[in-house]
């Protein structure tokens, strides 16, 4: 992968990616390691994250711990953090990737597919910012006199919305709920974090070129990318070097609580 930024952007810096087995995710936490951040690489198989581990330890300066753990469950989430904590010592920013989808429309869905999706998305979100919030930052602010954290140090949350939030998307009643609720969480966390000098941003991708989407089909994903103005459905990589940019403290210190949209002109705000 190509660096987007200076070498060594993020040396000496712990982040948190859930959903980095596959996918955006894998791609976000290859591109932060390759800028020398050590990665911890969280999502539900130890197999798979193993081999994600193996394959970014291949190209970037640091090797990535692994952490199987199901966004969805508190004690794992409140472990995951605890684990990240105990082996680097500080965290300085979680990029909330993990997804599913379950598509169906409304009438035919099922509760417990309308539950299990917005469990991933916006209970994940919530609870890897409440942990590392509860367990590092909140406490460091507490010692600091309650003071905002003016360490100088790059803190940042970083989570995923979709352009179908602010579209619509036949089918994805549960997800783009998910992914609404995640832009208005963006905003409130932005707003309680900045104590903890903390940016927090979400992007919302246009269609991008992942397992995620495999399920739509050659002529689907040819279809989603004539509805963009780029023609073309993204790469991965496309996502991860807009995520490096937002975690980046000399590209993005001025932003927080932002949506950025990075859908290719398939929907115009
Ligand atoms: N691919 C797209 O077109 C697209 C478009 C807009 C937004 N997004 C968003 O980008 C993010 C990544 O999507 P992707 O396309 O890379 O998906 P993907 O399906 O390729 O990868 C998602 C990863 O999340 C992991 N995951 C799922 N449930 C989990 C759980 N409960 N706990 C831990 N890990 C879990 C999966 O195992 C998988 O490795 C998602 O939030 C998705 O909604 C994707």
């Amino acid at each position: 992968m190509a660096s987007v930024l200076r070498d060594g952007a993020f040396e000496g810096e712990t982040h948190l990616v859930t959903g980095a087995a596959q996918g955006i995710g894998h791609a976000v936490a290859t591109m932060l390691a390759e800028h020398g951040a050590q990665v911890v690489l969280i999502d539900l198989d130890p197999a798979r994250l193993e081999e994600a581990r193996d394959s970014i330890a291949g190209v970037a300066p640091v090797t990535p711990i692994v952490c199987a753990a199901n966004v969805t469950d508190e004690a794992q989430v409140q472990a995951a953090v605890a684990t990240a904590l105990e082996a680097t010592g500080s965290i300085n920013g979680v990029v909330n990737v993990a997804g599913i989808t379950k598509d169906a429309r409304i009438p035919k869905k099922s509760y417990e597919d309308f539950k299990a999706v917005m469990a991933v998305h916006l209970h994940g979100t919530f609870l890897f910012t409440r942990e590392v919030a509860a367990q590092h930052w909140h406490p460091l602010f507490k010692s600091n006199g309650n003071q905002p954290l003016e360490d100088g140090v790059n803190r940042f949350i970083l989570n995923f919305s979709s352009v179908s939030a602010r579209n619509g998307n036949i089918g994805q009643v549960d997800y783009t709920a998910a992914k609404g609720a995640i832009e208005s969480v963006t905003k409130t966390t932005a707003r309680e974090f900045s104590s903890y000098r903390a940016r927090v941003n979400a992007i919302a991708p246009g269609p991008v070129n992942t397992p995620m989407l495999a399920s739509v089909g050659e002529a689907g994903i040819a279809a989603m990318g004539r509805a963009t103005l780029t023609g073309r459905i993204a790469e991965p990589e496309q996502m991860a070097a807009v995520i490096c940019a937002l975690a980046d403290p000399m590209i993005s210190g001025f932003i927080t609580g932002e949506i950025v949209q990075v859908n290719g002109g398939m929907y115009l705000d």
